[in-house]
């Protein structure tokens, strides 16, 4: 204990110093393959390590278990890397896969349209969950649980799945014939969870991106073909085939702007009412445009407004251009959400989950802009520190 407590000493002075002075500590320069920490140089005798590294330090799901669960996403070449996969066991209870479950991968064309009955338009999508073992397999045998994410998109979503007959040179499928399709992916897909992997998932994004920027619904092919109400329609689906333990959430980005916010909960409440929604997703894809607090005030009127509970699930924060120290610019960011975001939880507000959408910069969706924690070879960044002093702070 007293080593555990001394350790997290250290990495807090070391930290402190990093965030001051924005810089990374000395590591290896970038390289292709992330080589593992070195390790603390002791001059004498001593217990403790004088130079902690990441391998020292606490695991972020265990410094912040009293908040909210900490998350990451995943993919199959990630989990190649033996470094990867102990940083990820070491500090997230929660993992998503970043494309592996999206409708473009689990829905599968060949099967769907040599050997489903299209005698009334083709109601049944096959689906294949074979990309997957990996990921679940990995979660599961290291008993992290997971978010599912997505069913209901406008991107990585076949285009031939609106049409009749799985057709896209024939018309537009009905109303009745898109619900019937999702009746079936949702059910098949529950149904093969609860048999494969029950109790590994403990929320789903059932809908994404669903709110236009110019905040009216997003006239999708899904608004298109079922109408209007098609989100009340397929959350209603959802709650019928999800098993009790996994809970339904709505997710989107740009949530924390204010007129995008007002729209996207109007857009809600029916569905919340309903009882068929039990958590907004904020993707918190993040700059300096978006403050803080406009971050920090968002989770408590999604929770307050619709009586829900909030995931943060796709985090990161692009560094600044223009800022001459921009490590330091956005370690002092990461800071300020992560305290803030306890302050919400001590003060009742129901944040259950924060979500980094990966750890390492060269590998994010959004790498020239550097987001995440890590450098390439895994040395941490200013803000990997700030995150770990944040979660350390009483
Ligand atoms: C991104 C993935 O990170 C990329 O690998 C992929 O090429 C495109 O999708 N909002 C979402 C995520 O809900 O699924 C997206 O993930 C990022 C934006």
């Amino acid at each position: 204990m007293r080593k555990r407590i001394l350790a997290a000493v250290c990495v807090m002075t070391l930290a402190m110093s990093l965030v001051a002075c924005g810089k990374k500590p000395a590591g290896n320069a970038d390289t292709t393959t992330p080589a593992a920490t070195e390790a603390p140089t002791a001059e004498g005798p001593t217990e403790e390590p004088t130079l902690p590294g990441i391998e020292d330090a606490e695991g972020f799901k265990d410094l912040y278990a009293d908040y909210f669960k900490i998350g990451t996403c995943i993919n199959p070449a990630m989990l190649k890397n033996l470094n990867y996969r102990q940083f990820i066991i070491k500090n997230y209870n929660s993992v998503t896969c970043e494309n592996n479950m999206k409708p473009e991968s689990i829905i599968d064309r060949v099967a769907t349209v040599t050997t489903s009955d299209l005698s009334d338009g083709g109601t049944h999508m096959v689906l294949s969950f074979k990309n997957l073992a990996t990921e679940l397999d990995f979660a599961r045998d290291n008993g992290i649980q997971m978010r599912g994410h997505t069913f209901i998109w406008h991107e990585q979503t076949p285009e031939w799945i609106f049409h009749v007959n799985f057709n896209p040179d024939k018309e537009f499928a009905s109303r009745e014939v898109m619900l019937k399709r999702v009746d079936n992916y949702f059910k098949d897909t529950f149904e093969w969870v609860e048999a494969n992997y029950p109790n590994l998932f403990y929320a789903w994004d059932i809908a994404n991106e669903c709110m236009g920027d110019n905040n009216s619904m997003r006239d999708s092919l899904w608004y298109q073909t079922i109408g209007e109400d098609y989100l009340e329609q397929i959350f209603a689906i959802a709650r019928k085939y999800a098993p009790s333990y996994i809970k339904l959430f709505y997710n989107d980005y740009n949530e924390s702007v204010s007129a995008k916010r007002g729209a996207i909960i109007r857009m809600l409440k029916p569905i919340a009412d309903a009882g068929n929604l039990d958590g907004m997703g904020m993707q918190c894809h993040l700059s300096g445009a978006n403050t803080v607090m406009d971050v920090l005030n968002s989770v408590r009127k999604y929770s307050e407004d619709l009586g829900v509970e909030v995931h943060i699930t796709e985090l990161d924060v692009k560094q600044s251009s223009t800022a001459t120290d921009p490590e330091a610019v956005q370690a002092n960011y990461y800071k300020a959400l992560f305290n803030g975001l306890k302050n919400l939880k001590a003060d009742g507000v129901n944040i259950t989950n924060v979500t980094f959408w990966g750890f390492v910069d060269n590998l994010s969706w959004l790498k020239e802009d550097k987001p995440l924690l890590l450098n390439r070879d895994m040395s941490p960044k200013a803000a990997y520190y700030a995150v770990l002093e944040a979660g350390m702070a009483e």
